[in-house]
């Protein structure tokens, strides 16, 4: 299979610029760039390398750079904004900081005739986020395009097809990204486009039927969309030798356990275990009002219940997870890996010992998982499911969690969701819910006062959820939403809608 590597110099778009590829059909893998040597370069057979982007300038000191001998390996290489400076400075030329030639955002882009630059027209917008720019080319190196403050907005030689774009075709404001990446992997590196993500569903149903025949796997389901798709996948492999085991702890939204067992186990006929563990969840809850306590108590209370399953099957060869390609990428800007720390309850190898560990979506983006889901014939609602936090409505409530105010919020939530969904927004928000806070407030009802609880309505839209701006919902949504809460939902008596973007805010409210 063919294959481009994308070397992270720490820039905010190495993930983006490989999934552009693979949605040209070229399979792309990102390593950082001090992680992997030139003679792995070569012996892993790329067809050729792009250089990211990065927060430095190349003569920091403390300026990520790779071995140079990667510039010798005579693979096609495209370096992008740092990732182009660096090339041309590895390369003998000069780049230099002109806080006048610095470019921010939508810029004209004049190119001129060449592969890289085949079906562009001359003139164009592309997205620009620089400062330093490259102001002599290397030698034998010739400049393709320009904007008004940078001569060199891309630049290339030909003899070592070795190219650099100053602006970043991985965006899509960058109008004709996508064909210069095109141009770069088929006309440059002779790509022939053999990748997809359904083909290599195919392949892992393949390949897992053969290697984990008369195996038993077992996975924690949650119903999430990774470890759902993951579920069928390995279903379609090796059918009733999986074993699902689904933890209800009671902290999800309201109908959602009941829709979770019904798919998998009514619909795709999975060997499923729902353990009904919510009395024992709310016990051990008792009384607690720390987030962070709460979620250490869920995080270990699941496992003791993943593990008492566990036990209870007998042998068990493999454990299944629904790890992506984002959990063990590591990134270039010198951090170790970025894996989810409290954002996963499934901790849960150490504690029970497997002879192997199953991660069959280890190298997709969440995209490709849903794409993956789609074809496997995954309910939407479960295929678009908004992120929901492993400790569940634990965490959307604040103060002590009982019964009672576990249903109220499921209530009030599920009335939120229903609302904004049948409003059909043309930019709806990316994540909604409802906090159920512990401030008590007056209120009237008929000729009585009240004194019931505020529920805080949440709504956020977002790229990847580490910023995050609240969704200006229009005003009859929210008061749509506002009327039915304190008319449906007994002990309710106020609603309130949260203005606070991340930062400074968080998501979750705890
Ligand atoms: P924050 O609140 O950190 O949330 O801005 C960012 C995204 O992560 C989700 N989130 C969690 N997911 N366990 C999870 O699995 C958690 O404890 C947790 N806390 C937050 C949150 O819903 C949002 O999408």
């Amino acid at each position: 299979m063919e294959k481009i590597l994308v070397l992270d110099f720490g820039g905010q778009y190495n993930q983006l610029i490989a999934r552009r590829v693979r949605e040209l059909g070229v399979y792309a893998e990102i390593a950082a760039y001090d992680r992997v040597s030139p003679g792995e370069i070569q012996s892993a057979g790329y067809r050729g390398v792009i250089f990211t982007g990065g927060p430095n300038s190349v003569y920091d000191p403390a300026a990520p750079r790779c071995d140079a001998e990667v510039l010798k390996l005579g693979i096609p290489i495209l370096g992008i904004c740092y990732g182009a400076q660096l090339l041309a400075f590895l390369e003998g030329g000069a780049v230099s900081k002109a806080e006048a030639g610095s470019e921010y955002g939508k810029t004209t882009l004049r190119s001129r005739p060449h592969l890289l630059f085949q079906d562009v027209p001359e003139s164009s917008t592309c997205w620009m986020s620089h400062t330093d720019y490259i102001s002599t080319l290397p030698e034998g190196w010739q400049a393709l395009a320009d904007t008004e403050k940078c001569p060199c907005a891309a630049l290339g030689c030909d003899a070592k097809k070795h190219y650099g774009v100053q602006f970043h075709p991985e965006v899509t404001h960058t109008e004709y990204g996508r064909q210069i990446l095109r141009n770069f992997l088929f006309s440059v590196c002779g790509c022939k486009g053999d990748w997809s993500a359904l083909d290599y569903a195919d392949r892992i149903i393949a390949d897992y039927r053969e290697r984990l025949s008369g195996k038993r796997v077992l996975l924690a389901l949650s119903g999430g969309v990774d470890s759902s798709v993951a579920a069928l996948l390995l279903h379609k492999a090796i059918g009733q030798n999986l074993v699902c085991v689904f933890v209800d702890h009671g902290l999800l939204r309201k109908g959602e356990a009941d829709f979770v067992e019904q798919t998998f186990q009514n619909r795709f006929g999975v060997r499923l275990i729902r353990v009904n563990a919510r009395e024992r969840f709310l016990q051990k809850l008792a009384g607690v009002r720390d987030p962070e306590q709460k979620r250490k108590i869920i995080g270990e209370t699941f496992i003791r219940v993943f593990e008492e399953q566990a036990k209870n099957l007998g042998q068990i060869h493999a454990l299944a997870q629904g790890t992506i390609y984002p959990d063990v990428i590591e990134s270039g800007k010198g951090d170790s890996a970025m894996i989810k720390s409290h954002h996963n309850v499934g901790g849960l190898p150490e504690v029970i010992s497997f002879e192997q560990i199953v991660e069959p979506l280890r190298e997709l983006f969440k995209d490709e998982v849903r794409q993956v889901g789609t074809m496997l014939g995954l309910p939407k609602e479960l295929v678009w499911r908004q992120p929901f936090p492993g400790p569940g409505l634990a965490v959307r409530i604040i103060g002590e969690i009982t019964k009672e105010r576990v249903n109220a919020l499921q209530e009030a939530d599920a009335i939120f969701r229903e609302v904004i969904d049948a409003a059909r927004l043309p930019e709806g928000p990316n994540q909604y819910f409802a906090v159920l806070t512990d401030t008590h407030t007056v209120g009237v009802m008929g000729d009585a006062r009240t004194y019931g609880l505020t529920v805080a309505l949440r709504a956020v839209s977002t790229d990847d959820f580490m910023t995050a701006e609240w969704t200006r919902l229009p005003y009859d949504v929210l008061a749509r939403a506002s009327s039915r809460i304190t008319n449906e939902v007994p002990g309710i008596s106020r609603v309130v809608y949260d203005i606070s973007s991340k930062p400074p805010a968080t998501v979750e409210w705890e």
